[in-house]
């Protein structure tokens, strides 16, 4: 039986690792969240590799307070590159694979077709910076990593934009959200479950470990803005609050956001066959668990 070590396991993503577990009989999971493990204590990672033996390590730690980066890069730093880097090196040492997430964000160039993974990586946010330097840091740090990058995450765990919107959209009669940034959601439990198929076609020797490594994106299928969501949000849930739609500069944010940031996801889908699915489809899955309608 394979180990693998889920860092940051107390975030949305982290905890649908723990929830999806059990339809993983062939890995062990150590769950790892800030109390066990602080990530960005660097003698604490390396004991933590020194004592603990794992066959893979899957990230799931990251500074992701957006707009407060701009006010905190130093924080966001530590979080986004240091521990990664660190992480990276501890798994180096064991010479396992590092599995790290990463954002649409870095991508924010000018291009208004789907984004590839060689294309050009422009961060224009603290946050989108450190997430880019964070995985530069891993990769040089061990060859065996294997960034995928997200985008609009959200589970029925943790904060997001669906529970904020539920939320709202139960006490208020009407909301305003912007139409202008169009992208992809990314529901956590789907992008959990193609890590695990990738990690178990791995396991049993159906793709070489080398594969692990390089960059790939992954959301669900499909475009929408935020905008769009929210309308989806509402009309499944049966929640009759109006939806305004809304520019960019009429809600300002501290952090900027690229306007068009969809993932082309040919590459993890060709190189690993994993199956994705539309956006909508993911969303109703994620409502029925939350008992949203
Ligand atoms: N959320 C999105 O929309 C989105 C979009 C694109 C990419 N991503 C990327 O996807 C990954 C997963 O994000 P997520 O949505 O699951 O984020 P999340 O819910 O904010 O979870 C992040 C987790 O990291 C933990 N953490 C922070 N600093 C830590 C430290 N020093 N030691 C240990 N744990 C620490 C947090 O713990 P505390 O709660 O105690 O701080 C939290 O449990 C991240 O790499 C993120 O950058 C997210």
């Amino acid at each position: 039986m394979s180990n693998i070590l889920i860092t940051g396991s107390g975030g949305q993503l982290g905890q649908e690792f723990r929830a999806l577990a059990a339809f993983y009989p062939a890995f062990r999971f150590t769950f790892a969240d800030r109390q066990v493990l602080d990530v960005t204590d660097e003698p604490a990672v390396f004991g933590y590799f020194l004592h603990h033996r794992f066959d893979y390590c899957i990230n799931c730690a990251a500074y992701t307070a957006v707009d407060q980066a701009e006010s905190e890069p130093d924080a966001a730093r530590l979080g986004n590159v240091d521990a990664p880097r660190w992480l990276a090196e501890g798994c180096a040492l064991q010479g396992i694979p590092f599995i790290h997430y990463s954002t649409d964000y870095v991508y924010h160039n000018a291009q208004n077709w789907p984004l590839q993974e060689g294309d050009p990586a422009t961060p224009r946010s603290v946050y989108a910076i450190t997430k880019l330097e964070g995985e530069q840091a891993a990769r040089a740090s061990n060859p065996l990593t294997m960034v995928i990058r997200t985008s609009w995450v959200y589970s029925s765990f943790g904060r997001n934009f669906v529970k904020t919107m539920l939320r709202l959209g139960r006490e208020r009669e009407k909301l305003e959200v912007v139409y202008d940034q169009v992208g992809a959601p990314t529901y956590a439990r789907g992008l959990a479950q193609a890590t695990l198929d990738i990690l178990s076609k791995v396991d049993k020797g159906e793709a070489g470990r080398e594969l692990l490594s390089g960059i790939y994106n992954y959301s669900d299928e499909g475009v929408c803005s935020w905008y769009d969501f929210a309308l989806a949000i509402f009309d499944l849930a049966g929640i009759g609050c109006k939806v305004h739609p809304i520019e960019t500069k009429d809600y300002p944010l501290p952090a900027h956001r690229p306007s068009y940031s969809v993932l082309n996801k040919a590459k993890i889908r060709d190189v690993w066959g994993i199956g994705i699915k539309h956006w909508r489809e993911r969303l109703r899955e994620c409502l029925a668990v939350m008992g949203a309608f």
